[in-house]
């Protein structure tokens, strides 16, 4: 038995079911098809169980793309406040934390219920713990063959999310349907992931462990984050490392401002007017986590022993290089077992701006993460779902 709907959308994420709310609201018969067994997992893991649903400071800006317009015209026209505005409908609330993140108060299973609540409100069926099979496109309808049958649709949106944490049920499947259909993909790789390193590197860092601290750090191609980071057994991790992850590729360095703001100059002129006795090592000890001072203190570049008062202009100027501009090469990541993103995927030239329909095929869309959109930690990456199914569900003939 074969089943007619006008969209069948493939994934039930977040882009998935607000895509398939938006376009059953608009009269739309909607089959949301997922292999997974409950609906919407990574919203329920989502900013530590509290969702973190969007960020009031979205700009194209926060996207990594190919193409960086082609995220302006979606994001513009479904805005953070506009998926505010829903959550409220729902009575639910939330805090802000650190940079515009919005956090719900009834944490994330608040938001797959608004999700579903909305979803069946709008009458869209939804079928778990299906089995994709082979996709046709032929006379204008698409043909979904699963383990629960074959379902044909004139739409089909693809919202089967990214490579990210396999366990998960992430699969290559948009990519693999994107070339069925002679769609380019961006190469795709781990993002907003921690860095892992070798040799004394990595036994340095697992000493480390548990120490934080903020700083300013960047990739060679990527902005500053000015965030916290934090030491772990295997490497580098923190908001500010997994930001910079999104734009590392192998073998290139990262720089670390262990003092971001700050004039190490002025700092060290500061100190040696007030305690000229005082051994640099000390002076490190004030101003760093005394585990992270002690092996700064052992640096190559670091007159650890000398009297601040001694100290050289050369000295000062090694000094502010190796905690302003401290150069270290990642072994690699954690890579997709905790990668919260997918960079890569689905290339944007291939896509609407507008809708996020192919160019080349009538009723095909691809939305949500699998798309070659990558947000920044922080809300961005529900927003670009919400942005991309709401464009997409509102240009669904
Ligand atoms: P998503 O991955 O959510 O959904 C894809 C769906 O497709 C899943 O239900 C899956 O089962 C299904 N599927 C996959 N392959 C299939 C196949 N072959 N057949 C059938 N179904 C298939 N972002 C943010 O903005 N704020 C945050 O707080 C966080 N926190 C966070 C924490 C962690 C631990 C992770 C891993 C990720 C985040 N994210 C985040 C990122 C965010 O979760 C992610 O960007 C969105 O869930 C993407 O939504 P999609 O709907 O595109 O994919």
């Amino acid at each position: 038995m074969t089943r007619t709907f006008d969209t069948i959308i493939l994934g039930a994420g977040a882009a998935g079911l607000f895509c398939g709310a938006r376009a059953g609201e608009r009269g739309q018969s909607v089959q949301v098809l997922d292999h997974a067994a409950k609906p919407a997992e990574k919203v329920r893991i989502s900013g530590g169980g509290r969702c973190n649903f969007t960020n009031i400071h979205t700009r194209p800006a926060n996207f990594i793309c190919e193409n960086p317009h082609f995220a302006k015209s979606a994001l513009a026209r479904y805005t953070p406040w506009d998926f505010c505005d829903r959550v409220a409908r729902h009575g639910l609330t939330w805090t802000e934390k650190t940079l515009g993140q919005l956090f719900c108060d009834q944490r994330s299973g608040a938001i797959i219920k608004l999700l579903m609540d909305e979803f069946e409100a709008a009458g869209g069926t939804l079928t778990l713990s299906t089995t994709i099979g082979a996709v046709t496109h032929a006379d204008s309808q698409f043909v979904v063959e699963t383990s629960a049958g074959a379902y044909t649709a004139r739409n089909l949106v693809v919202a089967t999310g990214g490579l990210s944490i396999p366990k998960m049920g992430a699969s290559a499947f948009a990519y693999d349907l994107a070339r069925q259909f002679d769609h380019a993909i961006v190469p795709t790789r781990p993002a907003l992931v921690p860095f892992t390193f070798s040799g004394q590197l990595k036994e340095s860092f697992a000493d480390l462990s548990g120490v934080a601290c903020p700083v300013d750090a960047k990739a060679e191609r990527g902005p500053d984050f000015h965030e916290a980071m934090l030491f772990t057994h295997r490497g580098l991790s923190g908001p500010a490392m997994l930001q910079v992850s999104s734009y590392w590729r192998e073998t290139e360095a990262v720089e670390i401002d262990l003092l971001p703001g700050q004039s190490v100059a002025d700092l060290l002129a500061d100190a040696k007017a007030a305690a000229p006795k005082q051994a640099l090592s000390t002076w490190l000890g004030g101003l760093f986590p005394a585990r992270l001072a002690q092996q700064i203190a052992a640096w190559p570049s670091i007159p650890a022993t000398k009297q601040l008062a001694n100290l050289s202009k050369q000295d000062i100027t090694a000094i502010a290089d190796a905690l302003g501009h401290w150069k270290i090469v990642p072994t690699g990541t954690e890579g997709w077992r905790t990668a919260e993103v997918t960079a890569g995927g689905v290339d944007t030239d291939g896509l609407s701006s507008k809708s996020m329909e192919s160019k080349t095929v009538p009723g095909l869309y691809f939305i949500g993460e699998c798309v070659d959109v990558t947000g920044w930690l922080g809300g961005y990456n529900f927003q670009w779902a919400w942005a991309s199914a709401a464009a997409c569900a509102g240009a669904l003939a």
